[in-house]
């Protein structure tokens, strides 16, 4: 059975904390096991990014969809993470980004949400992707802040896109983990503040 959306998040959201914890060197006595995928570099602070002129607050919403019912869906989801690898519960998560035709909506709140992680420190959206637009590669906008943290503003890439190696504020280690699914795609990322 092709894996869906759905399925991948259903994994993602059933991953035992204790596999996330184990890939710490600094949070258990045996730093000398091997990291694990989840959590293999997460020891750095997720690199800043500017957040260009179309910021502006947005709802309580992780099913952005609706918004733009003609667009490629994906869903993105990942955890955020301090820089020893402990899971951030009630941290703000916040999204936004171009439409299907590259255009983002300073009007109203179209492809703009905001989310606090669970007490395992996971976020999820459910949106489309972003079409490019002029001067930029694809991506999407985030804000994430910890409980009574500073706000982290960063973007995160696509991996494969022409236009990547061409923008200045492209770096591969904010590049989405993604996967082709049977409706989509699903997109990962753990963010470290
Ligand atoms: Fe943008």
């Amino acid at each position: 059975m092709p894996s869906t959306r759905r399925s991948l998040l259903t994994t993602f959201l059933t991953l035992p904390l204790i596999d996330v914890a184990r890939s710490s060197p600094f949070a258990q006595a045996a730093p000398e096991l091997p990291l694990t995928p989840a959590c293999d570099d997460e020891d750095e602070l997720t690199l800043e990014r500017e957040a260009g002129p179309f910021f502006r607050n947005s709802p309580l919403e992780r099913d952005l969809y609706p918004d733009a019912p003609g667009g490629e869906r994906i869903t993105v989801a990942g955890f955020v993470f301090d820089t020893r690898c402990r899971p951030l519960g009630g941290s703000l998560v916040e999204i936004w980004h171009a439409d299907e035709n590259g255009d983002y909506d300073s009007v109203g709140f179209r492809l703009r949400g905001h989310q606090f992680t669970d007490g395992q420190g996971r976020w999820w959206f459910n949106t489309i992707v972003p079409a490019l637009y002029p001067g930029r590669t694809r991506h999407f906008h985030f804000k994430v802040q910890r409980p009574g943290g500073r706000v982290l503003t960063t973007q995160l890439y696509f991996p494969g896109e022409t236009r990547n190696a061409g923008d200045r504020l492209f770096d591969e280690a904010l590049l989405l983990d993604i996967k082709q699914t049977g409706d989509g795609k699903f997109g990962r990322f753990d963010f470290v503040t």
